[in-house]
């Protein structure tokens, strides 16, 4: 079907001067983000290694300021408007996830071929996933030291390490609705990944007895439990990369390699919240 010359979607209609207007390249910076992709061999694949990581790294700033947002929302004593970030963090996971399939085209010779490259470099080392990973309470002094020399990255990760979880504010909000949240998890040392507490999984076995009732809590909880979901999905999809990319071989940044990534799986963010499912 012909479109008529004058109709409004015709390409002719679209604007062509950027001489003094903001063109699409240059509001996103294309120039600058395609100038951060500089593959150090000829590899053909180094250049499909480089942009996966470039979108996760895009993908996990996302998650942070979505997390930060529903936390500030947690924090002023608010259930409901926090969903709306957090469904978008399990959608963001969801993308991460899924690149996975995108760089598993790629075999263990493909990557040999520039793996020498990039020395010591390893995810690791990615900031973001840490701030990632201590925003939902993973937390161990040792995963800041990678970090040291670059104050400008270890400043806001040691501040969220002494800063409240998103769990550590959902639990606030538990007690805050009346439900016995004991002194010691609320005052609990932030520095330190949480543990299970039979009292906090008594306060959710109320709320999950009767969502009717406290329908909010039940729904975020849920939705924390969607997040840690998409974490798991994750840690998964990366360790099973790395087993069929490099096998158990050491990784580049010094850790045992897939073997590392394995016991990683065993993580648990929100303990009481996986725990309830045996107990109801
Ligand atoms: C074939 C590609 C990849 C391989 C072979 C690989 C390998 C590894 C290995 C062996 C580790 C353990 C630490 C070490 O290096 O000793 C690790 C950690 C990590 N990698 Fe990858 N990786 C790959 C792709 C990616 C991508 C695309 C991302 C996206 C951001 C990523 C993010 C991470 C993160 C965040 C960690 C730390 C995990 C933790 O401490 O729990 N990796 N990787």
């Amino acid at each position: 079907m012909s479109r008529p010359e004058h109709h409004p979607d015709a390409p002719e209609q679209a604007y062509t001067d950027f001489t003094r207007s903001l063109s699409y390249g240059d509001y996103l910076q294309l120039d600058t983000l395609k100038s951060a992709h500089r593959p150090v061999t000829t590899a053909h694949d180094e250049h499909l290694f480089i942009a996966v990581h470039h979108v996760s790294e895009v993908w996990l700033e996302l998650i942070i300021r979505e997390l930060r947002a529903a936390m500030a929302q947690l924090e002023a004593g608010i259930t409901d408007a926090p969903l709306k970030g957090l469904t978008r963090v399990v959608r963001a996971q969801e993308q991460l996830t899924n690149a996975w399939e995108v760089l598993k085209t790629m075999t263990p010779a493909d990557y040999l071929q520039f793996r020498h490259a990039f020395g010591q470099a390893s995810g690791f080392q990615s900031a973001a996933y840490r701030m990632v990973e201590f925003l939902l309470g993973n937390r161990f002094e040792a995963l800041l030291r990678p970090h040291e020399h670059r104050p400008d990255l270890h400043g806001p990760l040691q501040e969220a390490m002494q800063a409240p979880s998103v769990y550590d504010l959902t639990l606030r909000l538990v007690a805050a609705r009346g439900l016995s949240i004991p002194q010691a998890v609320l005052n609990r040392d932030l520095s330190q990944p949480p543990v299970l507490n039979e009292d906090v999984l008594a306060a959710w076995l109320q709320v999950y007895r009767d969502p009717a009732h406290y329908w909010d809590l039940y729904e975020l909880a849920e939705k924390l439990l969607d997040v840690e979901d998409n974490f798991r999905r994750w840690r998964f999809n990366h360790m099973t990369t790395v087993e069929r990319t490099i096998g158990f071989k050491r990784g580049s940044g010094g850790t045992s390699g897939a073997a590392y990534l394995r016991r990683a799986l065993d993580t648990v963010l929100f303990p009481e919240l996986w725990e309830i499912r045996t107990r109801l």
